[in-house]
């Protein structure tokens, strides 16, 4: 199967980074491919509603990155979003990527794929609950099947390496693929 992770921090090497990093190792072994997807590397802008991802080809119509990212969506079998708690919820540029999510609720190219979440933060699970609500919501809506989270507790640059429980918990997220 092909995994796609959709990394949502802007510190590559950061514990959002090697949090996906573990996840997609164990499941190469498995035979697997994973790729990863820094959205900070493109240019996104915001959805503007402007309804025409509705009509004829179901296509969002914005001239920006977008169209790469739809296109390694589509080629994935599953996917990851993983990125740091900013004020309880998804990073900005996570959430770009969620808004412009828009077209699969028409298309339902979606439907039936799994997806997981990844979210370390400097207070931890009990810093999640709105995001991991509004993601499962979400992935209902989309037509996706929620997999699972991993949420841990970390806050400088690559601390989470240091946690051995959290990076274990990390390599067994894909467990059930
Ligand atoms: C703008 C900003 C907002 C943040 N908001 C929260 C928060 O609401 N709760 C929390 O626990 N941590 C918060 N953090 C801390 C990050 O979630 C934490 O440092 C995380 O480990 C960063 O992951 P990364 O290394 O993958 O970038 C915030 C950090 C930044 C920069």
């Amino acid at each position: 199967m092909k995994i796609l992770a959709l990394i949502g921090s802007p510190r590559k090497k950061g514990n959002t980074d090697l949090l996906v990093d573990a996840a997609l190792g164990e499941v190469a072994k498995r035979g697997h491919t994973g790729e990863k997807l820094y959205l900070y590397d493109y240019a996104l802008r915001p959805c503007v509603d402007c309804r025409a991802c509705k009509q004829g080809e179901k296509v969002c119509v914005q001239k920006d990155d977008m169209p790469k990212i739809y296109r390694a969506i589509d080629a994935a079998d599953v996917l990851i979003l993983a990125t740091p708690i900013y004020w309880y919820g998804p990073t900005a540029q996570m959430k770009l990527l969620i808004d412009r999510l828009r077209p699969y609720v028409a298309n339902r190219r979606l439907e039936g794929k799994k997806a997981y979440l990844i979210a370390p933060s400097e207070e931890g699970p009990s810093a999640c609950g709105p995001l991991v609500d509004s993601l499962k919501m979400s992935y209902k809506y989309l037509g996706l099947v929620y997999g699972g989270e991993v949420l841990v507790t970390a806050n400088e640059k690559g601390e989470v390496a240091n946690k051995p429980g959290e990076m274990e918990m990390a390599r067994r997220l894909l467990d059930d693929l």
